[in-house]
């Protein structure tokens, strides 16, 4: 089968580590999907800009839409909605299908992108876009398919989990916890979006508008961060046995006047009793608790954030709407190749 061509716009964080993981491990992958992945090029607004990963200097350019054109997929991680929105277009009209994972561009202009997608049959896929490395898009979206979901609770922006974490912890205050996400590396340099909740709202408008087949836009969740957190209610929740956590709550309710269903879409911190499985999400991870009609209770949890470990949810659209271009290929991960020897028990030490 002839290689699959595979244009990179954005090399930040997740970008430059989706870029290295592609040229380290693309005969792995190659065999997975039945055909070889070629990386064309990676499109960035400076090319001399530091990088996460040592990357060959020959695939950048800073003309992506050159690089769009001939692509069988595009993978767009720039961020931001201006000229993101427009690469993603171009790259649906062009025949191409799109891998992203920009909530902020999903999160105020989805309806319109998967409008487009849909005219032409192009997929449009976006598990990183939500808690990071997490796989909660696709479960949304094929696994719970047939169920009924009711209400998705989720902890979806790891530096105000940090944050929460380390008041609840140490007792710091909240001056003292986020100049150490900063030190860390977990706070951005201006943290507004995170701390003021405009992150965990971008994401809450993606899950609700997948998980109750609707369109809500990120200006429409009702949204309060945790800059009026302070210590003492940190410690007076401790006491009273609950913890405080920022909460994107997405579900459907009948309107109280009309008792028409609908949906709300809200982020705040919220009291969490401890023994709710949501408690025990400490420092920066992420959890997504669903709740559906026919399979109950569910948890998603892992790291929400960080290049690599958001970059695995980018591969795995990418394997997965290339696999759909190979015809006879493997088709999916039951597929066997590597005949890899099931090792002998006697051989073996667990360790928890
Ligand atoms: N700033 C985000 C977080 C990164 O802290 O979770 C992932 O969107």
């Amino acid at each position: 089968y002839r290689a699959i061509r595979v244009a990179l716009l954005g090399a930040g964080s997740v970008g430059s580590q989706v870029a290295r993981l592609l040229l380290e491990h693309g005969d792995e992958l190659a065999k997975r999907i039945g055909a070889p992945i070629e990386l064309v090029g990676i499109a960035v607004r400076d090319l001399d800009a530091k990088r996460d990963a040592d990357l060959p200097r020959e695939l950048f350019t800073t003309d992506a839409h050159s690089l769009i054109v001939g692509a069988d997929i595009v993978i767009e991680l720039m961020g931001g909605i201006e000229p993101a929105r427009e690469y993603v277009l171009q790259a649906i009209n062009s025949g191409a299908d799109v891998v992203t994972g920009n909530k902020a561009l999903l999160a105020s202009h989805g309806a319109e992108l998967f409008a487009a997608a849909e005219q032409v049959g192009a997929q449009l896929s976006y598990e990183a876009a939500v808690a990071g490395a997490i796989p909660i898009i696709r479960p949304l979206r094929e696994s719970l398919a047939g169920d009924r979901v009711e209400r998705i609770l989720g902890i979806v922006n790891g530096t105000t989990n940090f944050i929460l974490d380390r008041m609840d912890s140490t007792g710091a205050s909240l001056e003292d916890a986020l100049a150490t996400a900063t030190e860390l590396g977990y706070a951005e340099a201006d943290p507004t979006a995170d701390i003021g909740g405009y992150d965990a709202a971008q994401k809450a408008a993606i899950l609700a508008s997948l998980a109750f087949h609707t369109t809500v836009s990120a200006d429409a969740v009702h949204r309060e961060g945790i800059t009026g957190v302070t210590a003492e209610q940190v410690e007076s929740a401790r006491r009273a046995g609950y913890v405080v956590k920022l909460l994107a709550i997405c579900e459907r309710l009948a309107d109280p006047e009309t008792g028409a269903e609908g949906v709300s879409a809200r982020v705040y911190p919220a009291l969490v009793p401890r023994s709710h499985p949501l408690a025990a999400v400490r420092g920066a991870n992420n959890a997504v608790f669903v709740e559906a009609a026919a399979a109950g209770p569910l948890m998603f949890y892992g790291a929400g954030a960080g290049g690599v470990q958001t970059a695995s949810a980018v591969l795995g659209d990418l394997v997965a709407i290339a696999r759909r271009h190979v015809i006879g290929g493997p088709g999916t991960s039951e597929s066997t190749h590597a005949d890899l020897p099931l090792l002998p028990i006697g051989r073996i030490t667990t360790r928890y």
